[in-house]
């Protein structure tokens, strides 16, 4: 599904086919399949009126009828995309939709205008994509799709809710904007992903800076729990930005010294293989662990 046929739903689509859509988010939300009779009683319309604007809903592929339209309808992600977006027009949060920037298992990130005219991303988390389309085909239980939306929705707001905290410390993260459903948007990083730099001035200090980031965000309460050279960006001046926190756990979380550990092994592994950096992730990962929790 093309996200610009998505934005233009948001466009063209009325008030009503949004309390529609709604509606058929709320029964979605809940495993069920929705007709036009149920979703007659629950908004007030006209049962006749409800089935014009469902199948213009469909039509733009915001829902879909997985066992033929008599038995019902569910939300899809271009639906739930949309009523995100919905939302964040009519906030003012987002004016415009850009080009997709990222590609994940999980998420699509894309660049979006404010209405102030300021360039900021928004994540969309997709959780069970593949799966929500082999559904499609094979026209599974629609609880799975209840599943894979709700839990979209989590990651949002755990990946919002450790931007919100990290952003008021000293770790270097993307300053959060707003969530909606299971979209975030925030600010631009001008950077690329370690993973793809093949030269840096002063690997070494880039590495310092990365692990007193994950220091202090222990300090303030967050272990990342996926950090990797996919997840940091490297601006111009080769500061660090730590990106993708939608795992993130507390320190007193029972495994947390694991995650805090295999996040600092990753990044010495990382510098010692690209370039060279002069550290055995074996030893020096405790030491480094033990200082960072020190300062
Ligand atoms: N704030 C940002 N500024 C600039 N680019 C970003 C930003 N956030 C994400 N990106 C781009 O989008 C890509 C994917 O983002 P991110 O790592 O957050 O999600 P993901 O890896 O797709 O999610 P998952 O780990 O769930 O699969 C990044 O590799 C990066 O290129
Ligand atoms: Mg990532």
């Amino acid at each position: 599904m093309r996200i610009e046929r998505v934005a233009a739903a948001v466009r063209e689509l009325s008030d009503r086919h949004f309390n529609v859509l709604r509606a058929i988010e709320s029964f979605s939300e809940k495993g069920l399949l929705v007709t036009s009779r149920e979703l007659s009683s629950s908004t007030g319309l006209s049962e006749e009126y409800v089935a014009r604007i469902l199948t213009e809903l469909h039509r733009y592929g915001l829902i879909w009828a997985p066992r033929g339209r008599p038995s019902g309808y569910v939300l899809n992600y271009a639906g739930l995309d949309a009523l995100a977006l919905r939302t964040m027009a009519s906030r003012g949060i987002l004016k415009s939709l850009g080009n997709r920037v990222g590609v994940g298992k999980e998420a699509d990130v894309y660049s979006a205008l404010t209405p102030e005219g300021m360039e900021v991303m928004v994540k969309f988390y997709r959780v069970g994509r593949q799966s929500m389309t082999k559904y499609r085909r094979t026209r599974s239980l629609p609880s799975d799709v209840s599943f894979y939306l709700g839990a979209s929705k989590a990651f949002a707001s755990s990946e919002i809710d450790a931007l919100r905290r990290l952003s008021l410390t000293e770790v270097p993260v993307p300053q959060p904007v707003y969530r909606n459903r299971h979209a975030v948007v925030m600010q631009r990083i001008e950077g690329r992903i370690l993973a793809k730099v093949r030269s840096l001035r002063r690997p070494e200090i880039v590495m310092e800076e990365l692990l007193k980031a994950v220091g202090a965000a222990f300090r303030s309460g967050v272990v990342h729990c996926d950090l990797s050279a996919y997840n940091v960006m490297v601006d111009q001046e080769e500061r660090v930005w730590v990106i993708d926190w939608p795992q993130w756990v507390r320190p007193d979380h029972p495994n947390a010294k694991d995650y805090l550990r295999r996040d600092v092994r990753n990044v010495l592994d990382f510098f010692r293989r690209r370039f060279h950096v002069d550290v055995d992730p074996d030893e020096d990962s405790e030491r480094v662990i033990a200082s960072l929790l020190q300062v």
